[in-house]
């Protein structure tokens, strides 16, 4: 879809469907741009508002038929809420909703009018950001395996941010280009965890990897799987060994502009394009969700891109090492000592723990770019769903990383909640017969994922492990993610990148 901004009055714009966002303050009064286009509207919307048709509640719509008395072919009332309640989540819902409105009425444009949705708190370019953000995810769909669209609705073609007020044209250009270059990566993060594991393998995760590279300027490097046996990667190498794909490990790397000197921070992502569980098999109900396995390298690939087309100024590495967790004869088996890169022996008790042994040779690799902080984000257990449901991710490690997440996930609604790393909770990874062992017991699960990968993280470096099991898709459709894949995470690490420096 195209974006712009359009400086002028909302009376006179030409549009298929203009957006309004109306308040629920309780006096129905409308003032400034709204008042005077509904004055070309002989009153229409005031009517509506004291009839009482139209209750303004958060999300309610109502399409408005102008019949020439303006150019614009409809008018979509978009209910904001309490105005005590809004915020940018607010501007990203309701503007997902008016452009799937929009979509349903066959409209081949949308212009969401911003001054309707300023609330004097909220900058005009957050709330550029956030309505181009929920608009372009809100028409998300997946259907490149579709052979036959019955029924179906064309997206809108154009999306317009319209402001009457020339002097806030700028904030509006830098809110929209920023929504629509994440909204772009989370989409492409989407897609990667939709696309079926046949399709979304190692291979192809590496070949996308390459070209988010070479479209926005990223250093890419791929370690092949002769590449992790020199460097004695065993614990990827022993999740690889009952798969016919080879392992491999995506390296992204943004350079700021600023030369000298940047923070350099090093993402990771699980990227297990699919867990069967290896010989501790997961049973078969609902094992295709585990396509999805792969969402945390998908977050971090869709963050890079981001940054890079962003350009922020720090040094960021996108770390992703990718294999399917198959069974096989040469498979690895419970109760194998498997040596990492660390060093550290491994006893694997539990097949199906196989993401933390990918991520702990990646964590460790990750020392090699002398990092002053690292994150990991993975699918990693059940027990997170179990522990926070849908609505948080899991954190755990270095206090003040922690905070740093809980900022952005406050501001983009990808909230995260703190879970402990205490001592105990390390020592009970530790194995009678190795260094440590895969699992710790059933209670805690998602906390043990935590302190076993603790132990190979370098010396004095912030780190802080990021639990996104079951978040990364949905059954249930929310106001600007369908049904599917959510992107978790991407909105979450830009947000965190961008306000590094604070
Ligand atoms: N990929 C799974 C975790 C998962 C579960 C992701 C549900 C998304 C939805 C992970 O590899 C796994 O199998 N974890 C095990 C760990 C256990 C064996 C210690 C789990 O959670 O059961
Ligand atoms: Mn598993
Ligand atoms: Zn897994």
């Amino acid at each position: 879809m195209q974006t712009r901004t359009e400086v002028g009055p909302l009376e006179t714009h030409v549009t298929q469907a203009l957006v309004l966002g109306i308040f629920d303050n309780g006096d129905q009064s409308l003032t400034g741009p709204i008042a005077q286009l509904d004055a070309a509207l002989g009153g229409q919307i005031r009517a509506i508002l004291t009839q009482g048709d139209f209750k303004a509640k958060a999300k309610e719509t109502l399409a408005l038929y102008p019949h020439g008395m303006i150019p614009a072919k409809r008018i979509l009332l978009v209910g904001l809420g309490k105005p005590s309640a809004f915020t940018t989540e607010t501007v990203r819902q309701i503007a997902a909703t008016a452009a799937q409105r929009a979509r349903e009425l066959g409209a081949e444009d949308l212009s969401i009018a911003i001054s309707s949705l300023e609330d004097g708190e909220l900058s005009a370019e957050s709330v550029a950001q956030a309505a181009s953000e929920g608009a372009l995810l809100g028409l998300y769909r997946f259907e490149e395996q579709k052979t036959q669209f019955e029924g179906r609705r064309a997206d809108p073609l154009q999306l317009t941010l319209l402001t009457p007020d020339a002097d806030m044209r700028a904030e509006l250009d830098e809110g929209l280009h920023v929504g629509a270059v994440v909204a772009e990566s989370t989409s492409l993060a989407r897609d990667l965890v939709n696309r079926p594991a046949n399709l979304a393998t190692p291979a192809h995760l590496v070949e996308t990897a390459r070209e988010i590279a070479s479209s926005t300027g990223l250093d890419c490097r791929i370690l092949d799987k002769p590449d992790i046996e020199a460097l004695g990667m065993g614990l990827l190498l022993s999740v690889n060994a009952g798969s016919g794909a080879p392992a491999q490990m995506v390296i992204l790397e943004h350079h700021g502009t600023r030369a000298a000197d940047l923070p350099t921070i090093v993402l990771v992502g699980k990227g297990i394009t699919f867990d069967t569980g290896g010989i501790s098999l997961k049973s078969g109900a609902g094992m295709e969700r585990m396509k999805g396995d792969m969402g945390g390298a998908a977050a971090v690939l869709g963050a890079m891109r981001a940054v890079a087309l962003l350009k922020l100024p720090l040094h960021v590495v996108g770390l992703a090492p990718v294999t399917e967790n198959m069974l096989d004869a040469r498979g690895t088996k419970p109760g194998d000592i498997i040596r990492s890169l660390k060093g550290l022996t491994v006893e694997v008790i539990n097949t199906d723990a196989e993401g933390r042994l990918i991520l702990a040779d990646s964590l460790t690799y990750a020392g090699e770019f002398s990092p002053d902080a690292i994150i990991d984000i993975a699918t990693l257990t059940g027990s997170r769903i179990i522990a926070l449901g849908d609505h948080a991710a899991a954190v755990m490690g270095d206090d003040a990383l922690i905070e740093r997440l809980r900022t952005a996930g406050d501001v983009t609604g990808e909230r995260v909640w703190p879970l402990p790393l205490f001592e105990a909770y390390k020592e009970e990874v530790e194995s009678d017969v190795a260094d440590v062992k895969n699992v710790g017991g059933r209670a805690g699960g998602t906390i043990f994922g935590g302190a076993f990968l603790s132990k190979f993280v370098p010396d004095d470096v912030p780190w802080v492990h990021i639990d996104i099991a079951g978040l990364e898709s949905s059954e249930k459709a929310k106001p600007y993610a369908p049904k599917g894949a959510s992107g978790f995470g991407v909105r979450l690490f830009v947000e965190m990148l961008r306000r590094w420096e604070d």
